[in-house]
């Protein structure tokens, strides 16, 4: 059995709001540390990409798991790169990284100066010579910021990661890719993608809004969230949880 704990939409930013829930989290994670193998945080690290903001991560986000994470949105690759990565880079942050027996593929569906999502064709390549490159038994978790569906949230749906029929056909020559797990819509939401589960880490910061819960698209009244991934024999179960504040 393989345990992840999958954070997302952390937003950094400097206020003691998004700090302690931010810390609050990550410690109810790290207090149950010996039955999970992976942390996984699935972009918008910070909430302006600023140096600054990556510097307050770094004070933060501590865990004896070994920690996965990728860009969203809000953050910028140099600053995140050199911060938190060890070395600057521009290009897409893409990591593949053996865990126990899990395969694990985090990439970059972020463009530089928009607030949609789209994984480039080298992404897609690489991604697929990184599954080809393993034993074709290894299951492969797929992660990402921006989800490649609609989720019925209308500002989300505006700004989800297109171009998705390209990861579709993907998906469908690797029948050892077990799972989707991505961020970005800040809520907990479950559902398939190319015929695989597609989870939904909650919103750390914050959660939104569905049409019917108010007018604002931003909601600071609800808990922060984590989700965790069971992986069994191939198949994938999410349990969530809130942090009470
Ligand atoms: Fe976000
Ligand atoms: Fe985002």
């Amino acid at each position: 059995m393989f345990v992840v704990a999958h954070i997302s939409d952390l937003h950094f930013n400097g206020t003691r709001f998004n700090r302690s829930r931010i810390e609050s989290t990550l410690d109810y994670v790290n207090s149950c540390a010996d039955g999970i193998d992976a942390l996984l945080i699935t972009g918008d690290i910070t909430d302006e990409g600023r140096p600054s903001e990556y510097v307050e991560a770094a004070r933060v986000l501590h865990s004896p798991l070994p920690i996965l994470l990728t860009a969203g949105n809000h953050d910028v690759r140099e600053p995140l790169s050199a911060t938190l990565l060890g070395a600057e880079t521009s290009e897409p942050i893409n990591q593949s990284r053996m865990i126990a027996d899990v395969l694990f593929l985090v990439v970059d569906s972020s463009v530089p100066g928009r607030n949609d999502g789209f994984l480039t064709d080298d992404t897609l390549a690489w991604m697929s010579a990184e599954i080809a490159a393993h034993p074709a038994d290894t299951d492969v978790l797929v992660s990402f910021h921006h989800p490649p569906v609609v989720l019925h949230m209308p500002f989300m749906d505006s700004i989800r990661q297109t171009g998705e029929d390209r990861l579709a056909a993907l998906v469908d020559k690797h029948p050892n890719i077990v799972g989707f797990l991505c961020g970005h819509a800040h809520t907990p939401a479950v559902t398939t993608f190319a015929g695989r589960p597609l989870c939904i880490a909650p919103g750390v910061s914050s959660t939104l809004n569905l049409p019917f819960e108010g007018t604002d698209v931003v909601n600071t009244g609800q808990p922060p969230g984590i989700a965790f991934h069971i992986l069994d024999q191939g198949k994938l179960v999410t349990h969530f949880r809130s942090v009470p504040q």
